[in-house]
């Protein structure tokens, strides 16, 4: 028990709550740098990794300010606001004390940094991270110059372990950063818009894959597995990914990754010949067979999973390949359960192997059979995230019964979604670029800032594939698109100009 009637009690907790706060910030920096390099990556969530960096760092900034309060408290050394606050204002031991207050300043600059991330550069705030590794430093000269305990047998000990910890994680990450690979080399892929206007998509980054399988299966289904022709070349993406093809007939076309992203070199996918307007699917099924090369954006991702306890996973046909690839990248601690509906068992990708490797927790329903659609309202699960993905009937159908707070999609097609604010211009101010445009009623954001020689990327120009996505600095967008959730997307942050407009008079996007 604590015994604050003690006047040595401030003492002991200043110490204390130092030495917690040093052995936290040098985990957190750890644990920063195993994020970084991928290592914890391949075991669980990379999101609830990222929670538990945030909250180990949130928990030493609070035993900073522990030990910051405490010194105020206790009597022996009588320190003022300023002392602690002001590098160099005390008279006490001046240059060790400025050493633990600049470190302090540093660790704030980094909490609030990262907090306001995505209203932030992102180049800013990651320069403000790596300073973490100089509050190591200053932390480490602060408690070894000043600390009443510096000479104690456990004490030395307990520094030398933190030292060397922080010392070698520092030399892990900068031989990690030494080794990670230049920018990836951009070939051009210039291809006209599909609206017809003077907009032409950028040069986007991308690369050579090659076909190195494919299995027709019945209804028109190809699985196709490419892989990088540069074998060097190293991918990285996550569950829920999607690759952007660009075909030879000229369009470009986006299919979800359905493989195991451990196997960041395979990239399957699955294409339904739909034989539609534009013939995207069509051109694949007839001119992309075993050895062929085609350009390929790097993978993007609209549609992660995110940590949860308990997911329930919906797709409908050709829907389930995000899915696929995200009980690969499942943690076997989560519980979840799979919906397959397709018209027919033929039409089920993949469906043996889901039952063979999960058994009751996959349910096939095939409508042909059954003469209906499942009753959806009936099952859901009311503790769980649902993500679905598929036929614009079903998703549409759980947008209507499944609370958005736990809802997440990937539609295929666009939704029809109508401006509020039809007639209206408003303008946009291209931060980066200096430039101000008008959008006039029936131009797009992007159509608008091309116009003025802001040249966005864009693929689908229809709100589906995420390729034009840009941050908001300020102003309400109007969201348009069907890519994510509109909360995900005010979250975050971002808008997809080539359809969503504005709500507010202005609009300022970081481009
Ligand atoms: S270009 Fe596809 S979402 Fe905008």
């Amino acid at each position: 028990m604590l015994d604050f009637s003690d006047p040595q009690i401030w003492w002991f907790l200043t110490r204390a709550s130092a030495i917690v706060a040093w052995v936290l910030l040098t985990v957190t920096a750890l644990w920063g740098i195993l994020l970084k390099t991928r290592i914890l990556r391949g075991a669980d969530n990379p999101d609830w990794l990222k929670v538990t960096h945030r909250y180990i760092s949130g928990l030493a900034m609070t035993m900073v300010a522990v030990h910051i309060v405490t010194l105020l408290l206790d009597d022996y050394i009588d320190f003022g606001w300023a002392d602690v606050l002001i590098p160099f204002a005390t008279s006490f031991e001046p240059l060790p004390v400025a050493l633990g207050v600049i470190a302090f300043w540093l660790l704030v600059a980094i909490q609030v940094t990262a907090l306001l991330a995505k209203w932030l550069p992102e180049a800013f705030w990651k320069a403000v991270h790596l300073s973490s590794y100089g509050v190591l430093l200053l932390v480490a000269l602060h408690s070894g110059l000043v600390g009443t305990d510096v000479g104690t047998p456990w004490y030395t000990a307990v520094s030398l372990v933190l030292i060397t910890t922080a010392t070698l994680a520092v030399v892990i990450r900068f031989i990690i950063a030494g080794r990670e690979k230049p920018a990836p080399r951009k070939t051009p892929a210039t291809v006209a818009a599909p609206q017809g206007d003077a907009i032409r998509a950028m040069p986007a980054s991308n690369f050579t894959a090659r076909v190195v399988d494919r299995v027709d299966s019945g209804s028109g289904l190809a699985l196709i597995t490419l892989t990088p022709v540069d074998k060097n070349l190293e991918l990285e993406w996550e569950a829920g990914a999607h690759l952007t093809l660009h075909l030879g007939n000229g369009l470009e076309r986006q299919y979800s990754l359905a493989g195991d992203p451990a196997e960041q070199d395979s990239l399957l996918i699955g294409v339904k010949n739909t034989g539609g307007p534009g013939g995207g699917s069509t051109w694949v099924h007839e001119n992309l067979h075993v050895g062929d090369e085609i350009l390929c954006d790097f993978p993007r991702n609209h549609f992660p999973l995110k940590p949860a306890r308990r997911y329930q996973f919906i797709a409908s046909g050709i829907g389930i390949t995000p899915l696929r690839s995200m009980l690969y990248a499942l943690p076997a601690s989560r519980e979840w359960t799979l919906l397959y509906i397709a018209r027919s068992a033929k039409d089920m990708l993949f469906a043996e192997e889901l039952v063979e490797l999960y058994g009751e927790r996959v349910s096939l329903w095939a409508t042909g059979d059954r003469g209906s659609r499942p009753d959806l309202a009936s099952l859901i699960d009311p503790a769980a995230e649902v993500y679905a993905c598929g036929s614009a009937a079903v998703l549409d159908e759980l947008e209507r019964i499944v609370p958005a707070r736990r809802l997440h999609l990937e539609r295929f097609e666009p939704k029809v979604r109508v401006s509020g604010r039809v007639g209206q211009a408003f303008s946009v101010l291209a931060a980066t670029s200096g430039v101000s445009v008008a959008v006039n009623p029936g131009e797009t954001v992007v159509g608008a800032l091309a116009k003025s020689g802001v040249v966005l990327p864009v693929s689908c120009n229809r709100g589906v594939c995420g390729t034009c996505e840009v941050r908001v600095l300020e102003g309400q967008p109007e969201h348009l698109d069907s890519v994510m959730s509109d909360a995900d997307k005010d979250e975050l942050g971002i808008m997809y100009p080539c359809v969503s407009r504005s709500l507010s008079a202005e609009l300022t996007l970081e481009v």
